[in-house]
């Protein structure tokens, strides 16, 4: 982690918690992260449950993204959510282009298209990118994620560094229990970083690992130079444990 860049915790609840729980999770987490110290800290609850979770961090270090966002402004799109609703339940970001969306049928060219509509509205990007177990073996890794960067911030230009944040995330680590290494998450995250730095200043970005990140092994993630914080899925569903991760943080 540089002493540049702010560290970022974010927790992705995923298909996770109503409005009451997640409620219920934010006064509990409020308490516990009253100061994050030089880290930011978000949760992203599920689109029902933004509104709850927003109104009660209101106040606190703590803020919301959502976990996906349509790249039209409104439209005949059952089932999709806007970047201006996001913004109007309260919350702050949208988690962009996760291997699980992308699992869903998110494309590539959907995803350079939300990550520039997201901004434009105002909204914190959590852009996400990582490679299969197949990807990794076959020795493709840095070519995989030089194009998934590349597509991503087709429509970024280097103004918008300050909405922009990057997740690598191995799908291969994804609620498996299996980290990425630290040297892994090293080697990756400073791939993303140069290969960004082609549209921004990677010096200034920051690049999250994700992967069965959990508070014992959190702080040896985070201490790589190249990763500027974590993206947890699992173990940011109870307010212990995610805040012993902001804690590893500092
Ligand atoms: P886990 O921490 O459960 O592996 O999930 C990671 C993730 O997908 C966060 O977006």
């Amino acid at each position: 982690m540089s002493a540049a860049r702010r560290p970022l915790v974010a927790g992705n609840w995923k298909m996770h918690k109503t409005g009451p729980e997640a409620r219920e999770f934010c006064v509990s987490l409020a308490a516990l992260v009253s100061d994050a110290g030089p880290v930011d800290v978000a949760v992203c609850p599920p689109y029902t449950a933004l509104e709850a979770s927003a109104s009660a961090l209101a106040g606190s270090p703590i803020a919301v993204y959502a976990q996906n966002v349509h790249e039209n402004e409104k439209g005949a799109h059952t089932g999709d959510i806007s970047s201006a609703m996001i913004l109007a339940t309260g919350a702050d970001g949208a988690l962009i282009g996760h291997s699980e969306r992308r699992a869903e049928g998110d494309t590539d060219a959907q995803i350079a298209l939300r990550v520039r509509n997201a901004i434009d509205a105002g909204l914190m990007v959590v852009l996400c990118c990582g490679e299969s177990l197949s990807t990794r073996q076959a020795g493709e890794t840095e070519a995989w994620l030089t194009r998934q960067i590349r597509s991503a911030l087709e429509h970024v230009q280097a103004g918008d560094i300050a909405h922009l944040v990057i997740a690598y995330e191995p799908i291969w680590a994804i609620g498996t229990g299996e980290t990425a290494s630290p040297e892994q998450a090293q080697e990756a995250c400073a791939i993303v970083r140069r290969v960004a730095s082609e549209t921004i200043d990677g010096e200034a970005l920051r690049v999250l690992y994700g992967g069965s990140v959990s508070a014992a092994n959190a702080a040896e993630l985070m201490s790589q130079p190249d990763v500027d914080g974590a993206l947890v899925g699992g173990a940011s569903l109870e307010p212990g444990p995610f805040a012993a991760i902001v804690a590893a943080a500092r």
